[in-house]
């Protein structure tokens, strides 16, 4: 395997047909590296981890497991999407694992954000440790590792994410785009066949829709978050050029409304879009009015409890990009 330093030589992946080679000289390195043992993979769903996926798919076929863990906070309708493009569409051999419950019974009543991601962390490598426990054979494993995680080691991502895997789970890493930017991962994603959705999809915590459902996660609160943060991707997503990032939080904060002539309580949904190079500053995305009134009434039509809606137009600093 190649070491963890970018040749200079190595030209920027902007074509399918650099994509096709690149796909074509990694399915080589990876069928030497594995030979007839098992891979397994965390398939979040994200792009680094999806492009992996399809990419082993087509090196070793049955010999990948992926381990797709729905903890509850991912957005709407993306564990069906994993199913149906992994299992149904490609063929991979994958495990799904509702952990729901566990995930949102270990973070009730917990208000702090970093103690809200610790268990997220924590709770994330003990499921996938079982899963792991259940199968046999597995000799590597394989994550999305790509260029700038390896460059900005104590970047903000590295700074966000808590925890390792267990030492019982340090098998031998298969790690195919670690020399990629973030562009030729799209690249070669587009190339493997995977849906426009998957490939150029923003970024997305880890810890997910639990940083937007601001304070203690309460279920009802999390589910309006979800519907939420559907339509203002779905509405969002139609300018031109798309923001960096754009979605809802909704913070425990209550907030008076009035229906049918009498008062009662609900929540503020916020919405917030930035741009940003490098996510280390950022810049809120001027929304058009007209767009920010069809969001303002399509939340307070289809989401359950929301009865206010607003616009975040902070930047960073002095506010991050997330609410906490
Ligand atoms: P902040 O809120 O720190 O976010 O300005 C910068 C970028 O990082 C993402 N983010 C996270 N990513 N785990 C992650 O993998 C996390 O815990 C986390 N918190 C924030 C955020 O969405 C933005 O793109």
């Amino acid at each position: 395997m190649a070491g963890n330093i970018r040749p200079e030589t190595m030209e920027r992946i902007t074509t399918p047909e650099l994509a096709k080679a690149f796909i074509d000289e990694q399915i080589a390195e990876v069928r030497a590296q594995v030979g007839d043992k098992k891979v397994l993979l965390a398939l979040s769903g994200g792009v680094d981890s999806s492009v992996v996926a399809a990419l082993l798919i087509k090196a070793i076929g049955k010999q990948l497991v992926c381990v797709h863990v729905n903890h509850g906070l991912l957005r709407k309708g993306e564990p069906e999407q994993v199913v149906k493009v992994f299992r149904d569409e490609l063929g991979a051999e994958l495990v799904y694992v509702d952990a729901v419950d566990r995930f949102l019974d270990k973070l009730a009543g917990v208000e702090d954000p970093e103690t809200k991601r610790k268990i997220i962390g924590a709770e994330f490598i003990e499921v996938f440790a079982e899963e792991a426990s259940k199968l046999d054979g597995i000799e590597f494993l394989g994550q999305g590792t790509i260029y700038p995680d390896i460059l900005e080691s104590d970047g903000v991502k590295a700074h966000h994410n808590v925890g390792g895997l267990p030492e019982d789970l340090q098998f031998e890493l298969v790690e195919p785009v670690k020399l990629l930017y973030k562009d030729e991962v799209r690249v070669v994603g587009k190339e493997l066949g995977l849906p426009d959705n998957m490939v150029y999809r923003q970024p997305f915590p880890g810890p997910g829709l639990g940083v937007r459902c601001v304070g203690a996660i309460t279920r009802d609160r999390l589910e309006a978050v979800r519907e939420a943060d559907a339509i203002v991707r779905e509405e969002i997503g139609k300018m031109d050029p798309v923001p960096w990032q754009y979605f809802v939080a909704i913070p425990d904060v209550k907030s008076t409304g009035i229906k049918d002539g009498k008062r009662y309580m609900g929540w503020a949904a916020v919405i917030r879009a930035i741009n940003t190079v490098d996510a280390v500053t950022a810049q809120s995305v001027e929304i058009p009015w007209s767009m920010l009134t069809r969001i303002r009434d399509r939340i307070i039509a289809e989401v359950d409890g929301v009865n206010r809606v607003l616009w975040d137009v902070s930047d960073k600093p002095i506010s991050t990009i997330e609410w906490e």
